[in-house]
């Protein structure tokens, strides 16, 4: 089996998964298709259109005389007539469903091998929400002892079949956590999060998010997540950007069996759309029918074309998470999408307890603006970070301000009065406190938002009375002045200040947290038509960095790979690789996951990151895909794509 990442956001993952030479990419949803074609309400011709990987079930087949012989002769891929990806479920939904099933945990293992599964699943139980702590223990005892078992059988027997390790323990968060603590020790390849149906089915989606993040904290990040049984695009976007790579959907067909039309916020009947004009959708079911005509078809037809809309919504879902992804606007489409209901955006208000966690894999930097959608967007990712990062600046002499929000942004564009090695902090309502001088970095520059309330504009207080007391313990209170207006900097003009330099000294501190400029003497280059800041030359008119126009990232050239090499300490910002890959990388080739040995465990994605041997000797420069945990776990796909080798 293949994994690795392409794109990201938020714990979001675009990725490349490979199992038995089928290549797919996640996330994508599995349709659940029944065994027999008979009870199957969309032909698998249509499934075939839309879907890579499809999942049913063993136990219904193992079950049935005649499906089983059909399966243990031409295999599992000739009875569903699917010949991508099969993955099947054991019967531990008819065991939580009937109580007792009529298979031993491992007889329905060496099932699913025979019939040539190429993702088959352990027997385990979901134990459902809310039970007595000492049931969920034990359950989960028994689920793990299973595991094992299941694992061992397939050692022993050499077998080829790939295994969903699944996660339990009720709602008990410290179950969840030592489930998946446990089941990481284990060799599975997939880890789905089970037993959440009944919590979405009663919309207790803040109970999944938690579950989803207390598991998936202890799981290990190289292997492909499954949300068990969660079929509903309204939550798709939410547990995406938790880290979930799968989705199984039996929605599409049970929904549209009790009459229910599936759309990304929510669920209609057909029954009181009957008078709708138009079908507020453009899928062909919905360009071919008028809302009553598909009504009024007979049953067995009219449930057919509901679960194939069904299903085409369930894919355009998933395709518009995929480009949010690619387009770093995951958070703002979740943002949207959790305002379908308030049990949503209460699921959603929950990330706030984890953005710690959260935040070690969200990236540094992404293509669309920070759009502030309400109160929640406070809380995200890039805000924490800027907040934490405000404290690699090495401060002398601060004045802390306020500015109109009439004034354009960058401020340091727009108020072009300050020339001073006068730290000005300002104060802002989201970013807490923004640097005049590194104001055009992204987000700072790169956000929008509407004029805020007064209380939501007070939220940032604390953080900036906790953020001035830092500053009069490093600084001393002396070297800070409080003061109300921009115009007092009139006073803070000096002809013959480099602020250019002075700045782009700042902004990489900002960046990289060390003083990467000390010492240094540079010339900076503004562009002639913008007159943005565009190069960083030394003394000699060499290159040292490009700043890069849609987020003020400094990109180092190769001295400036090596400038930032000597400045900066072993290990950080470094990604260590072995000696087999050295003479590659020295030449400029990317650097895979497989060849890394260590690296800065604080790497976030999309980083710019020097790579180096293992007596850090500088090899290459390049931009990280992996954060710094990612890289010791991932064993395939690219891990920093690298800009120049230092032989190149
Ligand atoms: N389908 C929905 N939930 C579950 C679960 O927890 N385990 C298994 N095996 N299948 C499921
Ligand atoms: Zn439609």
């Amino acid at each position: 089996m293949r994994f690795e990442i392409k794109y990201r956001d938020g714990m979001g993952r675009v990725c490349l998964l490979e199992i038995n030479n089928k290549k797919i990419e996640t996330p994508t949803i599995m349709p659940v298709v029944h065994p027999n074609p008979k009870k199957q309400s969309v032909p698998i011709d249509f499934i075939k259109k839309l879907a890579d990987i499809v999942i049913t079930n063993s136990y219904i087949i193992y079950k049935n005389k005649f499906l089983r012989e059909i399966a243990e002769k031409l295999g599992v891929h000739k009875l569903l007539n699917f010949d991508k990806i099969v993955v099947t479920d054991s019967g531990s939904y008819q065991l939580s469903v009937y109580g007792k099933i009529d298979v031993e945990p491992n007889e329905i293992i060496e099932f699913q091998e025979r019939i040539g599964v190429d993702v088959g699943t352990i027997l385990d139980i979901p134990t459902p929400p809310d039970v007595d702590k000492e049931k969920a223990e034990r359950d989960l005892e028994e689920t793990l002892r299973r595991a094992k078992e299941a694992i061992k059988l397939r050692e022993e027997r050499g077998y080829r079949l790939l295994l969903n390790g699944t996660i339990q323990g009720s709602t008990y968060l410290d179950l969840r956590k030592k489930s998946a603590i446990e089941m990481s020790k284990l060799n599975f390849d997939i880890y789905p999060i089970g037993a959440v149906v009944p919590l979405m089915e009663s919309y207790r989606f803040r109970e999944v998010v938690e579950i989803i993040i207390n598991s998936k904290m202890y799981l290990p990040n190289n292997k492909p997540i499954h949300l068990f049984g969660c079929g509903h695009p309204m939550f798709f976007s939410l547990a995406v950007l938790l880290g979930c790579d799968l989705f199984d959907s039996a929605a599409y067909s049970l929904y549209a069996k009790d009459g229910r039309y599936l759309t990304e916020t929510g669920t209609l009947h057909l029954e009181e759309m009957k008078d709708l004009k138009e079908f507020p959708c453009s899928c062909p079911v919905c360009l071919e029918y008028k809302p009553n005509e598909l009504y009024n078809l007979d049953e067995k037809e009219r449930e057919r074309l509901l679960a194939e809309h069904n299903l085409y919504v369930t894919f355009e879902e998933i395709n518009k998470i995929k480009e949010a992804i690619k387009e770093g606007s995951l958070w703002e489409f979740v943002e949207k999408r959790v305002r379908a209901h308030p049990k949503l955006l209460e699921a959603y208000r929950i990330l706030k307890n984890y953005m710690e966690y959260i935040e070690k894999f969200d990236p540094v930097t992404k293509k669309s603006a920070f759009f502030y959608t309400g109160i929640e967007s406070l809380y995200r990712p890039e805000v924490l970070r800027h907040k934490k990062r405000l404290k690699r600046i090495k401060y002398n002499k601060v004045y802390i301000t306020n500015i109109s929000s009439k004034v354009e942004r960058p401020y340091s564009e727009h108020i072009n009065i300050v020339k001073t090695d006068v730290d000005i902090l300002i104060k802002h309502p989201i970013f807490g406190l923004i640097p005049y001088y590194i104001d055009t970095i992204y987000p700072l520059s790169q956000h929008e938002a509407p004029e805020l309330y007064d209380f939501e504009k007070n939220i940032n207080d604390r953080f900036i009375e906790e953020f001035i007391n830092w500053l009069r313990k490093k600084i001393g209170e002396e070297n800070i002045l409080d003061i109300r207006s921009y115009n007092y900097y009139t006073s803070l003009f000096s002809e013959d200040f480099d602020s250019n330099a002075y700045r782009i000294r700042k902004m990489l501190q900002y960046q990289y947290g060390y003083d990467i400029l000390e010492g240094v003497n540079v010339r900076v280059i503004r562009s002639k038509n913008t007159g943005r800041l565009r190069k960083v030359l030394n003394e000699n008119g060499d290159l040292l960095f490009s700043i890069r126009s849609h987020d003020n990232f400094l990109i180092p050239s190769k001295l400036g790979a090596k400038l930032l090499w000597e400045k900066i300490p072993f290990p950080k910002y470094r990604v260590v690789v072995n000696k087999e890959a050295e003479p590659f990388v020295k030449k400029g080739r990317n650097v895979f996951a497989k060849f890394i040995v260590d690296a800065d465990e604080e790497l976030r994605p999309y980083e710019e990151v020097i790579v180096v041997n293992e007596n850090d000797e500088l090899l290459a420069y390049g931009t990280n895909i992996l954060n710094g945990v990612e890289m010791r776990e991932f064993n395939n796909g690219l891990a920093v794509k690298v800009r120049g080798g230092i032989y190149e």
